[in-house]
């Protein structure tokens, strides 16, 4: 069983995953690891993220920056973004997730594109959305809570920013994959948001 979640920054589709994870008993990878992890690794190496040469060298990570803690920060998210656009990243990175795909049991994975590119055929598919203030306003109370100084206004236009980069670019773009359910987490408390979640893979494996 492969369950599909994607969705723009900060809409909660990785705290959804990893729920629903738990759930059903799957594995979970978080996909904008890899391209977190690709976005720091051009970063170390002195490199120009909008350079597809420098973006795909940087593919050739080691897995020790998968546990590098400034992969969370926001602007490795910006770089993570500004190296996805390139075909030759996301191609060097497409064997990795659908080999977690396709493990035997089955996972779960969210990202970007997972319901269009990566898994198609998933049993059930996400799509988790909130509105930017909303997402915003996460950002907002996670960067308080860890002694930050966040600034809303630049918090705001990140996140439009990632957006517009993300659904706009040519290879892969962000969008609702065919079959997949929108579930708007802007009102719902976490609880509320995994509940609706969990009703929504349901009703699809049911459905299948
Ligand atoms: O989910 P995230 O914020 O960690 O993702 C960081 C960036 O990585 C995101 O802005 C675009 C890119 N990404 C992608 O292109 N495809 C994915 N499946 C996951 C992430």
């Amino acid at each position: 069983m492969i369950i599909a979640v994607d969705g723009p920054a900060a809409s909660g589709k990785g705290t959804i995953a990893k729920a629903l994870a738990r759930h059903y008993g799957l594995p979970c990878l978080d996909t904008g690891l890899l391209y977190r992890a690709v976005g720091l690794s051009v970063l170390k190496r002195g490199g120009d993220p909008d350079i597809k040469a420098d973006a795909l060298a940087a593919c050739d990570f080691g897995d020790e920056i998968l546990a590098d803690p400034a992969l969370r920060s926001e602007a490795v998210g910006s770089l993570a973004s500004r190296v996805s656009v390139h075909q030759a990243v996301r191609d060097a990175l497409i064997a990795r997730q659908r080999d977690f795909a396709t493990q035997p049991g089955g996972a779960i994975l969210d990202g970007r594109d997972i319901g269009t590119v990566i898994a198609p055929d998933a049993d059930a598919k996400i799509f988790v959305t909130a509105s930017v203030h909303v997402r915003a306003e996460r950002r907002y109370k996670d960067s308080l809570a860890q002694g930050g100084q966040p600034d809303m206004d630049s918090l705001i236009a990140d996140i439009q920013a990632r957006d517009t980069r993300d659904m706009s670019r040519d290879h892969a773009p962000l969008k609702i994959a065919d079959g997949a359910d929108l579930l708007d987490t802007s009102d719902l408390t976490i609880d509320a948001a995994v509940q609706r979640a969990i009703a929504l893979v349901d009703a699809q494996l049911e459905g299948r």
